[in-house]
């Protein structure tokens, strides 16, 4: 399966953030082939405000998910919850249907993590995109499994792998 096209998005904003590390250790299992994306403008999006007119930031975002073929989301947790920058993004995209029937792979990277990927899991299936067990993972404790700006765990490298497999196998059987 070649040439898909693929959308980052990293739910931390933060410079040298986890997750970042992680999306780098995702795209090492994408063949030259696949185009990768990531999208670093979260923190540009304005908060979602229902009007029926998109912010050129909104209508950019937008874009870049209708023309991915596929989607893979890194994020922390925060206070229990989805990072808000990610969240926001997110909600300016309930009502257009962008994710809809959209691959999805995503990776919780956070200290513990749990809330944070139950209630994405429950964002994307509002949003009606296409997830399973095999391209969602939860890494906890991702500090010690991270070191320089790149993973270092080998388990957890494996099932990075796995998953970018899946996702692949996924888009590729639409
Ligand atoms: C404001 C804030 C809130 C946090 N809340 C949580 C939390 O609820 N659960 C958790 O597992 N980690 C929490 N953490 C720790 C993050 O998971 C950890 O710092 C992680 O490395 C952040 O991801 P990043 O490096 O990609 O920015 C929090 C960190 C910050 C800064």
């Amino acid at each position: 399966m070649q040439g898909f096209n693929i959308l980052g998005i990293n739910g931390s904003i933060r410079a040298n953030s986890s997750s970042h590390a992680v999306m780098q250790e995702v795209i090492k299992n994408f063949s030259t082939n696949t185009k990768f994306t990531l999208f670093e403008h979260l923190a540009d999006i304005p908060s979602f405000d229902g009007s029926d007119t998109d912010p050129e930031q909104v209508a950019d975002f937008k874009s870049q998910i209708k023309r991915a073929d596929a989607i893979v989301i890194c994020t922390p947790e925060y206070a229990f919850g989805v990072p808000g920058a990610l969240k926001n993004a997110l909600d300016w995209t309930v009502g257009s249907g962008d994710f809809m029937n959209k691959p999805v792979a995503l990776i919780t990277a956070s200290s513990h993590g749990e809330k944070g990927h139950e209630a994405l899991q429950h964002i994307l299936t509002a949003l009606a995109a296409k997830l399973d067990t095999s391209t969602t993972l939860l890494i906890s404790f991702v500090r010690a499994k991270v070191k320089e700006g790149c993973v270092t765990d080998a388990p957890t490298i494996e099932l990075i792998k796995r998953l970018s497999q899946h996702l692949l196998n996924t888009t590729g059987n639409l």
